[in-house]
């Protein structure tokens, strides 16, 4: 079942097929009102060395979250033995299975259309033509673990028979098998599901898994049947919260989506409020991993920031990609030690979200030994500065702490404070522990630089300059590190041509002090539109004899204004949002003309409420005028609101426009304004049909 967001919006056409998805969704959801399981206490966080865990397993499996690979997402209903078996091989060769990643887990598709006439599952004869049991003793010789997939209901996700009826049945047939490991879907609902029927569903494949004497790892996806990870969903938290009692692992979010920033930011806003129900034997899972996975295409940074933040909330480790032809960089993601022992930690605590600095995440994990797994998590598209402390992240008072950064391999000390720049939609994983005073001397102390692109107004997401601009850029070093630094000096670089400042430099920064100046950066006239990195660098000496030193970006975006009497659709806009489907230029969602109470503009956008457009004008121009009003191709009941703000102060509001207002000429004064920011709002407490069009939206501008 693919567990879809029920969409807002919308045009007619598309409206109707949602309705019925909506339906779908709600016939799946239960209705009756979920027993209430309490959660498990919040495990006491403490420093001290050798924390034991709080709770066990409930069948003494899974300790340490469990690592491996699963192959829907590279190879969904196609996998066969051989696909496997590659796979296996590689874990093997490559040495990840010696790191950790055991099971090998075969999801939807393995079994053959129909059971056998007693009833028994059997894998899909041409696929798999030897079987599930010859398939996991192959795996047993090699060292791995077979895992299998199957649904609670009356078929699978992909219409295969469902356990429905056979739980016990299916619960023998796997230990006789020799599996280790079952997904248990949720799909094919039979009817008459109530929430309670439904709890006692996966309570009783639970138990009948026990039953076999067999170690079988049960993972689960009780809690997607409440919808949406949703702590609002009155069944939602009671779901993870029984799962967290009757399984290993259970999945808290829906299937993962190219898309990766609502996926893997999404996943971790969804997990970050269930670490209490995490403890060894029970994880929240935050679905596969997709290092490698040419189905995804995610950057390298981006496998990394899933794999950091995966490790993070101790969730299972399994990867669903090509591992035959697995490149140097997937494996060292997959293979990063230091990584894998965070989310392996015998301790099982799942990270807890400290603070929320900007766009940044800070969440800390405790770890077994005393040490603290920090996340700082960026969900923002721009570098984000961000600080905490030992004490913050909940360690116990020492003079000095020892940071490891556990992608970039490098130690250094601390005497408390931690300032990191954190990449655009990106992670960073830290490890920090308690150092003996007389350890303080052989790491490096900890500095950090700090460069900031003032916004294009105070307030603005936007650092935009024109041609010729001069652009004022403080910047700082600042020593954290218990041991003093000397000859400090801090330099501002900036692309070829520009000019920019001498360095400032300080003989000696104590812990705590820094040196700091402002550069004033002109951008030559002339230079072209596009995205330009200043780099802040800061170079000193510390101990005897050692140098130091690192450095901090900061980008700027150069904008050259508009001249003349442009319309909207000439120009490119900085950022927009859509409600639905792409921004029409010059035509509608349906891709004919523009059109408002029968008037054709030839000029003009198509938006869908809510909608949100940034444009630069860099104080060039004076007025923007347009025609405002419902798309006549699809308005129906719809209601929307044109509100216009000059460098965010508001200059203009259409009031409600709805099929019935005539067209509206709209005449606006924007002079001195840098950013034009155009909004479409709803009109009447609903979005749907909101199809707003802009008739020759126009600016006058200079030159
Ligand atoms: C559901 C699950 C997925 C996958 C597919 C297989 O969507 O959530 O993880 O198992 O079914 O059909």
């Amino acid at each position: 079942m693919i567990h879809e967001r029920p969409r807002r919006m919308v045009p007619a056409l598309i409206a109707a097929v949602l309705c019925t998805a909506a339906a779908l969704t709600t016939a799946a959801a239960p209705s009756a009102s979920a027993a209430q399981a309490a959660p498990a206490a919040p495990a006491q966080h403490s420093a001290r060395h050798q924390i034991q865990p709080a709770s066990q397993s409930y069948n003494g499996a899974a300790l340490t979250p469990p690592m491996g690979w699963n192959d829907w997402y590279q190879y969904r209903c196609g996998i066969t033995e051989n696909d496997v078996l590659a796979n296996a091989r590689a874990l093997v060769s490559s040495g990840l299975a010696k790191l950790g990643y055991r099971y090998v887990n075969l999801d939807d598709c393995w079994m053959a259309p129909q059971r056998a006439a007693d009833g028994q599952l059997q894998a899909d004869p041409t696929r798999f033509p030897h079987g599930i049991a010859w398939l996991a003793a192959k795996l047993h010789a090699m060292g791995l673990k077979l895992g299998v997939y199957e649904s609670f209901g009356t078929t699978t996700c992909q219409r295969r028979p469902g356990s429905y009826g056979h739980y016990q049945q299916d619960a023998n047939t796997f230990a006789k098998w020799k599996i280790d490991f079952l997904k248990f879907d949720y799909c094919g609902v039979p009817p008459g599901t109530t929430s309670a029927s439904l709890q006692a569903d996966y309570q009783q494949m639970s138990r009948d898994l026990l039953a076999t004497g067999r170690h079988i790892v049960f993972s689960e996806e009780l809690p997607v049947a409440a919808g949406d990870a949703n702590p609002a969903n009155p069944h939602y938290l009671p779901y993870v919260a029984l799962s967290s009692k009757i399984s290993n692992m259970w999945r808290m979010a829906p299937d993962e989506k190219p898309n990766f920033r609502s996926t893997v930011f999404g996943h971790l806003a969804d997990d970050l409020p269930l670490a209490q129900y995490a403890h060894p034997g029970a994880w929240n899972d935050l679905d596969m991993l997709m290092a490698g996975s040419s189905t995804f295409h995610w950057s390298v940074q981006q496998q990394q920031t899933q794999m950091s933040i995966w490790a993070e909330m101790a969730s299972p480790l399994l990867d669903s990609s090509d591992l035959t032809s697995m490149t140097t960089a997937t494996k060292r993601i997959l293979g990063n030690r230091a990584v894998i022992a965070v989310d392996q930690d015998p301790l099982g605590r799942q990270g807890q979200l400290v603070a929320k600095q900007g766009s940044v995440d800070v969440v800390a994990k405790p770890l077994a030994d005393g040490d603290v797994a920090v996340l700082l998590a960026n969900t923002g598209s721009a570098p984000q500065q961000v600080s905490t402390n030992a004490r913050a992240i909940g360690l116990r008072r020492a003079g000095a702490y020892a940071v490891r950064d556990l992608w970039a391999g490098t130690r250094r000390e601390t005497a408390g404070t931690i300032a990191e720049t954190v990449p655009a939609g990106g992670a960073m994983l830290l490890r920090v522990s308690p150092l003996r005073a007389f350890a303080v001397g052989r790491y490096a102390p900890f500095t950090a630089v700090s460069v900031t692109v003032p916004p294009v107004y105070p307030g603005s997401q936007f650092t935009i300059a024109k041609p010729g601009q001069a652009v004022t850029v403080p910047a700082a070093l600042q020593n954290d590190g218990r041991v003093p630094v000397w000859n400090a000096r801090l330099s501002l670089t900036v692309p070829s041509g520009w000019s920019s400042g001498s360095p400032v430099s300080a003989r000696i920064l104590p812990t705590g002090k820094e040196v700091s100046g402002t550069w004033h950066v002109t951008v030559p006239p002339g230079t072209a539109a596009g995205t330009y990195t200043l780099t802040a660098t800061a170079k000193y000496r510390w101990g005897y004899r050692h140098a130091g030193g690192n450095s901090t970006p900061a980008t700027v975006q150069i904008a050259v204004p508009p001249v003349g009497t442009p319309t909207l659709d000439q120009l490119s806009w900085l950022s927009a949002v859509n409600g639905y489907g792409p921004i029409g230029i010059n035509k509608n969602y349906y891709g004919g003309p523009l059109s408002i109470h029968g008037t054709v503009y030839p000029h003009g956008l198509w938006v869908n409420s809510v909608a949100t457009l940034y444009y630069y004008v860099g104080g060039n121009c004076s007025t923007f005028t347009t025609d405002l009003g419902l798309d006549d191709s699809d308005k129906s009941t719809g209601a929307v609101v044109y509100q216009f703000y000059a460098d965010g102060h508001q200059v203009y509001d259409s009031g409600v426009v709805t099929n019935s207002t005539p067209t509206v000429h709209a005449i606006v004064n924007i002079s001195g304004a840098r950013i034009l920011e155009l909004h479409v709002g709803e009109g009447n407490g609903t979005i749907n049909y909101g199809n707003a069009d802009f008739g020759s939206p126009r600016l006058t501008c200079t030159g």
